[in-house]
């Protein structure tokens, strides 16, 4: 239609994009082959025949055991670049990774080598394909404090090349609160801070997001529909909000894309965008997520442009970076 085509070539940002959860099955037979190491799958199709998840752990159960086959620098390379490949081929002109450090410093593998291999290959990508990107830390939020504490600490040497922390992983019963020291030194150390809050856990967490960790984003945000006062609150603050479609349907987080809250939340003028979240499991890139939304609920061309417009607003770059990249 006229409006794919046109969302197929409208510069995007995207801001909530996990590097480990772009790793597509061809990916990570490719890694196990050369690193030698087994994976519980006997073909492509088995991998993609397992990615039926009826709630959030279901799938980082397999994230994280898939995640075991990246091993060396060329591996985080290699991941990082392939992304920025398919998001060059979206109209992504920049873009903000999250990755997950504590999965694989806590099966051995150095906080340096992800970082250095992920780091190259973003660097790759901005020479090769004129996509920039930033990248951001996230903490486990189902370890403890006391480890994103560590893990802060195992950055440090590459802190001047982070932009900011995020929190993530197994949502609720863990709540924002738990991370309150660790953001706080985060934010003293002069990054930015994110969390994912409301995708599963209650509206509460959003509220701790705000009010305790202090964040500068908001990842998903969807149950803060649940709450009036908090609706009016993110609207007043002008929080963005990175929206992941295809990630709600397939984590049942929503039943059908046409009940999906975007609507709403358009309407109740929250800074939407609109991002692939982990698209190696969720089935699409960002693209797909703006057209498969775009689809179920109507979306026009106008809330398209908004929506690609807040995520040049909602980006960590300076007001000329955010103008350069337009
Ligand atoms: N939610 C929480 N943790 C995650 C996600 C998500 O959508 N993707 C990767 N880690
Ligand atoms: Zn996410």
């Amino acid at each position: 239609t006229d409006l794919n085509a046109f969302i197929s070539g409208l510069p995007k940002a995207e801001l909530h994009l996990h590097i480990e959860g772009s790793l597509e099955p061809e990916q990570m037979f490719a890694f196990a082959k050369r690193n030698g190491v087994s994976i519980p799958f006997a073909s492509v199709e088995e991998v993609r025949a397992a990615y039926a998840f009826s709630n959030l752990q279901d799938f980082l159960d397999i994230y994280y055991a898939g995640a075991d086959v990246l091993r060396t620098e060329a591996d985080f390379h290699d991941l990082a670049f392939a992304y920025f490949q398919r998001a060059a081929a979206d109209s992504v002109r920049h873009a903000e990774i999250f990755f997950d450090p504590q999965t694989h410093t806590d099966r051995g593998i150095p906080f340096g080598v992800v970082a250095d291999g992920l780091l190259a290959g973003m660097a790759r990508a901005e020479a090769e394909l004129g996509v920039t990107s930033k990248l951001i830390l996230c903490f486990l939020r189902h370890l403890d404090e006391d480890a994103a504490f560590d893990t802060l600490k195992a950055a440090e040497p590459w802190l001047d090349r982070i932009v900011g922390v995020g929190l993530d992983s197994s949502e609720v019963g863990h709540p924002p609160s738990k991370f309150q020291r660790v953001f706080a030194r985060a934010r003293d150390m002069g990054l930015k801070l994110c969390a994912h809050a409301g995708e599963e856990g209650p509206p509460e967490y959003v509220r701790e997001a705000l009010d305790l960790l202090r964040i500068d984003r908001m990842d998903h945000g969807n149950r803060s529909m649940e709450d009036e006062a908090l609706i009016a609150r993110l609207a007043a603050e002008r929080m963005t909000l990175t929206v992941c479609p295809l990630s709600n349907l397939k984590l049942c987080v929503v039943t059908d894309l046409k009940d999906h809250p975007v609507p709403e939340m358009l309407r109740r003028g929250l800074h939407v965008t609109l991002n692939s979240d982990d698209p190696a499991y969720f089935g699409g890139y960002v693209n797909d997520n703006y057209r498969a939304l775009a689809e179920a609920v109507g979306l026009s061309r106008e809330d398209v442009v908004r929506v690609a417009r807040n995520s040049f607003e909602g980006a960590f770059l300076s007001d000329a970076e955010k103008a350069a990249r337009l």
